[in-house]
């Protein structure tokens, strides 16, 4: 009974609690596993690579193209007016500046988009159309992120890539905000501002654990992708070893090796094993 009154009382308090604080604390889990994944501990091992980070910028790409936009769209909307702040926040075009550095003018034609990448901004693109109030859990998932840890992640990339003068870096800066940590204040303010149902809030507290899980598949699948390309270039450089050691006449030709040296091979491995084998035997003897 005295439990039963306990539990009611958390329950009515967790009701009562801010939208800053509720979404906090239902992400919870789901940050420790985004903070897990091979892509973030690469991260926090300093050891991002450029392949990881180009890919990575692909994907945000496909991503805030399709928050922003319906943010955009749908920026009258009750729920969506409060957190509503292009100005400071936009990441679609400091986005677009470090792809053109990294891939050149023509990067619009060679980026990559992992299949994972597209199911979530489908998902973004639904709910601007469906259920515009579900962008705010969408929104604080990606901003306030780039805000906190985001911020410890853009020093990394700049140390171990070695970039220099800020260039390549400018989805991690954002000039419109002064304090990272007040401005997360008022951004959690104004969503506590935001009216919703019961029911819509609850809505909004399921989204955003589904935000962290797109982008947890995200960095799964984009990881996924580096590894599939890296097993393939060691399968390429493995059989370009084996077709050499197995007499390949091209390849030799091209790495100037004469082919008697390569068929004579085998048998000079047996003759020096022989040796090898009578100089351990007499030793050996020697030593006895
Ligand atoms: C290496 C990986 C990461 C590290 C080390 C990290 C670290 C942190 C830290 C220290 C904070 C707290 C800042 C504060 O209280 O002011 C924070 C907050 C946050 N992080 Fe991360 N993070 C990582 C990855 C992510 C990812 C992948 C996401 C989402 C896609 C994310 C989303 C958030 C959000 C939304 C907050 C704000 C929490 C709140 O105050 O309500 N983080 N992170």
């Amino acid at each position: 009974m005295e439990t039963e009154r306990k539990t009611k009382t958390a329950a009515e308090q967790m009701t009562d609690r801010d939208l800053s604080e509720q979404i906090k604390m239902v992400t919870k889990e789901s940050h420790v596993r985004a903070e897990n994944t091979e892509l973030m501990l690469s991260y926090q091992r300093g050891q991002v690579t450029l392949a990881q980070y180009k890919l990575l910028l692909c994907s945000l790409y496909e991503i805030y193209q399709a928050l922003e936009e319906e943010l955009d769209r749908n920026c009258d909307h009750p729920a969506v007016a409060p957190i509503y702040f292009p100005a400071e926040l936009a990441r679609l075009e400091p986005i677009e500046k470090d792809l053109e550095h990294f891939y050149g003018q023509d990067w619009r034609e060679r980026i990559v988009i992992p299949a994972a990448t597209k199911r979530y901004s489908h998902r973004l693109r639904q709910i601007g159309k469906e259920n515009p109030e579900f962008l705010v859990a969408h929104a604080y998932t990606r901003y306030l992120g780039d805000l906190s840890g985001g911020q410890v992640l853009g020093r990394i990339t700049q140390k171990s890539l070695g970039l220099k003068n800020g260039e390549g870096l400018s989805f991690f800066s954002f000039p419109g905000v002064s304090s990272p940590n007040l401005f997360k204040q008022l951004y959690r303010s104004r969503m506590n501002s935001i009216e919703l149902t019961e029911e819509e809030r609850n809505s909004v507290l399921e989204e955003a654990v589904r935000a962290f899980e797109f982008n947890i598949q995200v960095f799964d699948d984009l990881q996924k992708m580096l590894n599939v390309t890296q097993t393939e270039s060691e399968m390429q450089s493995r059989t370009a070893q084996s077709k050499l050691t197995n007499g390949d006449s091209t390849l030799a030709k091209t790495l100037q090796i004469p082919s008697s040296m390569i068929s004579a091979a085998p048998l000079l491995r047996m003759v020096v094993g022989l040796f090898v084998a009578l100089a351990t035997v007499s030793m050996g003897i020697y030593a006895f």
